[in-house]
């Protein structure tokens, strides 16, 4: 045995020697696995495509590259399904052994993502799940966002309606990313003085909102805020206004409402206010230069997924610079990553002591095809990240 061991030592020393790579060398010069995981099919389909557009794009003006080394995708439909995530991330680590896992939309299938990612070490990075957790007392070394909590763009909205209105009933999909919108826009709009006078909830990916929209007819509420995104939110914001309530009944919700579903909105989506950490018409040059390459890219405009998935790639880069590339040098990688400014298309962000950025909120109406910037709502908002030990 030890003869083996000291026989593979001096082969090793002669590959050094003779200029061969070591397995920590050709880690640093092969191609860097990227695990993509998102839905490519259901409710948040085009979320999942938007986010894979954007970082492709990033990855194509960085030249094929990041930290010196070509890029090989593995990519995974989660189809949002939470019941299927654990097999999915375990395929993704375990069989095909990515050096990086980039995903996903839904919040619960991250959360069971991130489980993987811990138990194994794995750096993963969350283009969009917003789930409260995962940057509060779930927060890891390994683990980055570069989208929102899901209390974020909610607490914004919610400061924002406070000040317009003493009543709102609240409508989300039950699951992590519904249930934390409500919380953070309740939080907000009771601090201002507002008063949520009832929570309802339908379960994901359900859109028979008929008996809700009753529901909130009678209770004639001031203001209405909601969770909702992709084809169910186009579904919704139809509906509300088929059932009579637009015109009565201001409508509010993070910006994931009318962010991809303008158009599939038709007039029931027009003069929508939101709030949400990207805008259309934001006056800076790095998003002007996106919004180019995105066009020329996707012959369609971008929307804030397509910006987290571009930033995704961009932290990644950033990160891997410093590292030259080497991904197994994982407290330098980690580091670097912590320490990245990155020049987003929705103005500068860095990142909070749990790895979630901390951004401007901007409020935005919805006109034509675009969620039109009104005015920054609240500058340089952090998550609270309540319970991160980091
Ligand atoms: C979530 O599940 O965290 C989520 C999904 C779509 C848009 C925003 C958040």
């Amino acid at each position: 045995m030890t003869r083996i061991r000291l026989a593979l030592g001096l082969v090793a020393i002669a590959a050094l020697a003779m200029g061969v790579a070591s397995p920590a060398q050709a880690q640093a010069t092969g191609k860097l696995k990227i695990g993509l995981m998102l839905p490519y099919t259901g409710t948040y389909a085009a979320l999942g495509n938007a986010i894979t557009n954007g970082f492709k794009q990033y990855i194509a003006e960085s030249g094929g590259k990041l930290g010196g080394r070509e890029i090989e995708y593995v990519v995974v439909d989660d189809e949002s399904d939470p019941a299927k995530a654990t097999e999915n991330v375990d395929k993704l680590v375990k069989r095909d052994h990515v050096d990086v896992l980039v995903g996903t939309v839904h919040s619960g299938v991250a959360l069971a993502m991130a489980k993987v990612a811990r138990e194994t070490n794995t750096l993963m990075i969350d283009p969009n799940a917003g789930a409260d957790e995962l940057t509060g007392p779930l927060c890891a070394p390994n683990f980055f966002r570069t989208s929102f909590t899901n209390w974020q763009p909610a607490y914004a909205m919610g400061e924002y309606a406070g000040k317009k209105h003493k009543s709102a009933v609240t409508l989300t999909w039950k699951y992590a990313a519904g249930q934390q919108s409500a919380d953070g826009f309740k939080e907000a709009f009771e601090k201002a003085g507002g008063k949520v006078v009832k929570e309802l909830t339908l379960p994901f990916p359900n859109v028979e909102f008929q008996p809700f929209l009753t529901e909130i007819a009678s209770i004639k509420p001031e203001a209405v805020y909601v969770f909702f995104a992709g084809g169910g939110a186009a579904k919704f914001v139809k509906d509300y206004a088929a059932a009579g309530l637009k015109n009565s009944i201001p409508l509010y919700g993070p910006g994931f409402l009318t962010d991809g579903t303008l158009e599939a909105m038709g007039d029931a989506g027009q003069g929508l206010v939101t709030a949400l950490h990207y805008a259309d018409g934001l006056d800076n040059p790095k998003d002007k230069a996106f919004r180019a390459g995105y066009l020329k890219s996707y012959q369609a405009q971008p929307d804030v997924y397509a910006v987290q998935g571009y930033d995704a790639a961009q932290l990644l880069g950033a990160g891997l610079a410093v590292v030259k590339g080497d991904a197994g040098r994982k407290d330098d990688l980690i580091k670097a990553l912590e320490a990245a400014k990155i020049e987003s298309p929705r103005g500068p962000f860095s990142l909070s002591r749990a790895h979630n950025p901390v951004q401007d909120f901007y409020l935005r109406k919805a006109d034509g095809r675009d969620n039109k910037v009104v005015e920054t709502v609240v500058k340089g908002l952090a998550d609270p990240a309540r319970g991160c030990k980091m």
